[in-house]
């Protein structure tokens, strides 16, 4: 099948209780892992661009390598989504370039500038078939230019995101709830500790998601910063000569509630850097003497690949639902 729009997965997932991947994708090898994951789990699947990996890998390469994806995994629904889109200017160029789907984030302007901002882009969306994320409130973390210290994000005033839906039209937003984007998280001032030192992050804010979906029954909610940063990759990367102290995630369990209730896409970007990180540090240690980037890309797609199935079946439950 060809590209879709979100619309047709967003509705399943709603009413199914599940939420559908977003993962971001820089090149081949991502793509590859996460469409061969979700082709074998006959998942439905967003793959996502950022401005960052537009300005890396070039918008063509990008369209084109998930275009061949749609080629090879003809089951399963795709959407192709600008992430953290800034300006109507960049959305625009998306949503002609070949996009199934933009985000707006206008989330640092004022709550008016925001109402704005979107509807401008709504409006050049909807008229050429493609549907629009919005965002209310700020997560903690860096994404592109944006740096949120951690202490300093806001959670979304679910007053603010009924007014925010009605009158911008967007198809679905991501609020704040307490992810945060990157591999750091939380501080350790954020966090508790278990009964063996580990850190435990502050829980999600499960009362404001419930607030929002009370006011906006059947209205698609979007989770950023998600993920969970699993410990396997930061132990292998820092026994590997890197230095990752105090790398923290999302714990899988909240996701999965999340998934559940009204969040119908969960943005995971930092677990697929850190799957490719860890193996391919390994790799160099134990094959020194390598040097065709095959040998070690290979594994790096693999880990990747593992890594999604493991989400698709275990934290969105969005396996088989193709
Ligand atoms: O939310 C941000 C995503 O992880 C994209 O990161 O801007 O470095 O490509 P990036
Ligand atoms: P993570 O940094 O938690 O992977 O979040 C990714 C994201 O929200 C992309 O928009
Ligand atoms: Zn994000």
């Amino acid at each position: 099948m060809p590209l879709v729009t979100t619309t047709e997965m967003f509705k399943k997932a709603y009413e199914g209780g599940y939420a559908v991947g977003a993962f971001n994708v820089n090149n081949m090898e991502i793509v590859q892992g996460i469409t061969e994951a979700c082709q074998e789990q006959k998942a439905p699947v967003v793959l996502q661009v950022s401005k960052g990996a537009r300005a890396y890998a070039n918008h063509n390469y990008l369209v084109k390598m998930v275009q061949a994806a749609v080629e090879n995994c003809p089951e399963i629904p795709i959407a192709l989504h600008l992430d953290h889109g800034d300006s109507f200017e960049v959305c625009k160029s998306c949503i002609d370039g070949g996009f199934t789907s933009v985000m707006i984030d206008a989330s640092s302007k004022p709550f008016e500038e925001n109402i704005a901002l979107t509807k401008q882009v709504v409006e050049y969306a909807h008229a050429h078939g493609v549907v629009v994320e919005a965002e209310l409130g700020t997560l903690a973390g860096v994404e592109d230019e944006v740096c949120v210290e951690a202490g300093n994000e806001s959670y979304s005033r679910p007053e603010e995101v009924e007014e925010f839906v009605s009158r911008t039209g967007c198809d679905s937003l991501a609020i704040a709830i307490g992810t945060s984007h990157g591999a750091y998280k939380f501080t350790a001032a954020q966090c508790t500790r278990n009964e063996d030192g580990i850190l435990v992050p502050p829980p999600l804010r499960f009362d404001v998601l419930e607030e929002v979906s009370k006011r906006l029954p059947g209205f698609p909610i979007v989770l950023h910063g998600s993920s969970s940063v699993p410990q396997n990759f930061v132990d292998i990367i820092n026994a590997h000569g890197g230095k990752m102290p105090d790398a923290i995630g999302i714990p899988e369990e909240e996701l999965r509630k999340a998934a559940t209730m009204s969040v119908c896409k969960i943005n995971i970007d930092s677990d697929i850097r850190l799957a490719i990180t860890a193996t391919i540090r390994e790799y160099f240690d134990e094959h020194p003497d390598h040097f065709d980037p095959r040998q070690y890309l290979k594994p790096a797609r693999q880990a990747v690949k593992d890594m999604v199935t493991h989400k698709l079946i275990n934290v969105l439950g969005c396996n088989g639902k193709a």
